[in-house]
């Protein structure tokens, strides 16, 4: 076994999971679970195909690995998507998340969650981790009843509470919006963003890091990852825009229409740093630096 032990990944076909299994190292006996297999998998990961949604296979997967720690990253997390289907969205973030807690406290494993900004309402920014949350979609709904479940749970947790997070899947797709806004912009289309929604994105590339310092750490409890800058959408992808390349016309500012298959969105969920950063042994950067490590990755992948 590894210096600190068997780390278990889930989601790790996905945006999060798949940059925190890129990044896990030599420290770690690294086992990564997606339903889907995906290629470009560093060769010293064991990489299980498995349907984590059916207990019994969750269950006989956790007997295999036995972790020392999990961190948690498959969940239904399109926002829209929930909305649109309630029962399985929360099968797959409360019902998977409550049996791997369940696991995990069984066996002694600590467990980092991957929560979200989403559980507050936006009526105030600058969210700290003892405000109350009070969510205004059902992702959000789903995702505080997998905190609650977590922190009933487990006794060694962290609910992490991932601020928008700003990268490139590390394999495969993933639900990366500058993947997506990229795309726009290299066939010459526009985006468009609401202004009204304010937040504090943070790049994958510290976010992994955290995540994995937190596996292997001893903080128990709510803790928010935010980068350092508060920004409304328009100006945040008008930056990334600049940043890239692009014309900051490709960025149009206009609230989306009003559609019975969009979730509200709660307005401004950025949250302070400041638990973070007296934890967390590298600070959490503001946009402009975050890009520059996702984009310095992306020609160096780790
Ligand atoms: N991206 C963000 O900006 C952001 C912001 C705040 C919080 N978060 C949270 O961060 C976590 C990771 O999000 P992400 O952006 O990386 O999402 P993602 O790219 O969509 O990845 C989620 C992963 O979950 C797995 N999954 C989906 N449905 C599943 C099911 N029914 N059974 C088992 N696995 C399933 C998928 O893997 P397979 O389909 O291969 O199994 C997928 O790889 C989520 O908890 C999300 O709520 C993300």
């Amino acid at each position: 076994m590894s210096a600190a032990g068997r780390l278990l990944v889930t989601g790790a076909s996905g945006f999060v999971g798949g940059n925190v299994v890129a990044r896990a190292g030599l420290e770690w006996e690294v086992h990564a679970v997606s339903r889907r297999a995906v290629a470009g998998a560093p060769p010293d990961v064991a990489w299980h195909v498995a349907d984590i949604g059916d207990p019994a296979t969750l269950h006989a997967l956790f007997e295999h690995v036995r972790p020392t720690a999990v961190i948690h990253g498959a969940a239904a997390a399109d926002i829209d998507w929930c909305g649109r289907n309630r029962a399985e969205a929360w099968r797959i973030n409360v019902g998977i998340t409550a049996g791997l807690a369940e696991l995990c406290a069984a066996g002694r494993a600590r467990l980092v969650h991957m929560s979200t900004d989403n559980v507050f309402d936006g009526k105030r920014g600058m969210l700290t981790e003892a405000d109350e949350p009070n969510p205004v979609n059902y992702y959000g709904e789903t995702k505080l009843e997998a905190e609650r479940a977590v922190a009933s749970m487990v006794p060694a947790h962290v609910i992490a509470r991932l601020a928008l997070v700003v990268g490139l899947p590390a394999f495969g797709e993933g639900n990366s919006f500058l993947s997506r806004m990229r795309a726009a912009w290299e066939e010459g289309r526009t985006v468009v963003m609401p202004d009204e929604e304010v937040r504090s994105p943070v790049d994958v590339v510290t976010l992994s890091r955290a995540l994995l310092h937190l596996a292997n750490g001893t903080f128990t409890g709510v803790l928010h990852l935010p980068g350092a800058d508060r920004l409304d959408r328009v100006t945040m992808a008008r930056r990334i825009a600049a940043r890239l390349g692009y014309r900051a016309d490709q960025v149009v500012a206009r609230k989306p229409d009003p559609s019975p298959d969009r979730s509200d969105r709660p307005l401004d969920v950025s949250m302070s740093g400041t638990l973070a950063a007296a934890i967390l042994p590298t600070p959490l950067p503001g946009l402009d630096a975050g890009l520059d490590l996702v984009l310095a990755e992306a020609r160096n992948p780790p």
